[in-house]
């Protein structure tokens, strides 16, 4: 198993969507309540980075700033169109309070 830290719940506010850089990969991390949701940071539709978009605490889904596709977060699946495609998901455990996102 493949994991990379992306730190604690306390550096993640509520409601917001933050981009995170881990080797090659650009994440996107949004926590809602204590929960934290990691998809890679691209659109399906069109590359665009979902961390610079809008998330809705009420449906834990957020929406792409450029044309507005709306993703679940719990899974990266799309909910409104113009995506059709998911975006890649990833599991995140904790351990002693370290965050870790597994990739593989
Ligand atoms: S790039 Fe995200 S909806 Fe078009």
């Amino acid at each position: 198993m493949t994991t990379f830290d992306i730190g604690t719940l306390e550096d993640y506010v509520h409601g917001e969507a933050v981009q995170v850089k881990r080797g090659d990969r650009v994440l996107m991390v949004v926590r809602i309540f204590e929960d934290i949701y990691v998809l890679d940071d691209r659109c399906s539709h069109e590359e665009f980075s979902l961390a610079l978009g809008e998330v809705d605490v009420a449906t834990c889904e957020i929406e792409c700033a450029r044309h507005g596709a709306m993703f679940q977060l719990k899974d990266g699946q799309p909910a409104s169109f113009p995506a059709t495609r998911p975006v890649a998901h990833y599991d995140v455990v904790s351990d002693a309070g370290r965050l870790q996102v597994v990739v593989s």
